[in-house]
């Protein structure tokens, strides 16, 4: 079995939540299981530790992106930050509104987390409608640094995600679909 397939096999599909229609993707197995976890860390360090995809730093979505980001950063070698749903950064910082299905949302990312021509690798759990990573990409960009690609475990192509940020001149990189 490939990686991808491996991976899919433990991502475990909870139907009507949060909301009925919904079938959630839940990525929980993959953390539990330490042989699965392993698989799952090694995928991303094989490829940014490859010259040329190497980042300087990499920046994380709250809150699941915090899980494998600061993991793949750690094994890198490379200082990981946090970029924050509204209110939770004490230090000053920058922000980026984005739309939800009913409602916004803000991120925020410290000013001084990232400085002008660094190369990120802008990490999450999943990309959905791509919204939160594009607000992420552009935060980032706010403070002149540059998005190598958004890595992410899964991304559920349906919604549309990875072309709007394929759109939006952002490289993906995805494990499963
Ligand atoms: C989920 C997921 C991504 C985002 C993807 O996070 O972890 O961050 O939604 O959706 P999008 O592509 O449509 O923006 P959520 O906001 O549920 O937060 P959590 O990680 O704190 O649970
Ligand atoms: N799983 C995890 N996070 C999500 C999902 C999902 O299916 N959809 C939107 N965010």
């Amino acid at each position: 079995m490939d990686t991808s397939a491996y991976l899919k096999a433990h991502i475990r599909t909870v139907p009507d939540w949060p909301a009925p229609g919904v079938q959630f993707r839940d990525i929980t197995p993959l953390l539990q299981d330490p042989k699965v976890f392993r698989v799952l860390i090694d995928a991303f360090v094989h490829r940014y530790m490859v010259r040329g995809l190497r980042p300087d730093v990499v920046a994380g979505l709250d809150a699941r992106g915090f899980i494998i980001g600061a993991v793949l950063a750690y094994e890198l070698g490379l200082g990981f930050v946090p970029i924050r749903k509204k209110g939770k950064l004490p230090y000053t910082t920058v922000q980026e509104s984005y739309e939800l299905e009913y409602g916004s949302a803000t991120v925020e990312l410290h000013a001084d987390a990232v400085q002008a021509g660094e190369r990120v690798l802008l990490i999450d759990d999943l990309i959905a409608t791509g919204g939160t990573m594009l607000a992420g990409k552009r935060l980032l960009e706010k403070l002149g640094a540059h998005v190598l690609e958004g890595a992410a475990i899964v991304a559920l192509p349906s919604l549309g995600g990875m072309q709007r940020l394929r759109d939006n001149g952002l490289a993906l990189h995805t494990l499963v679909e």
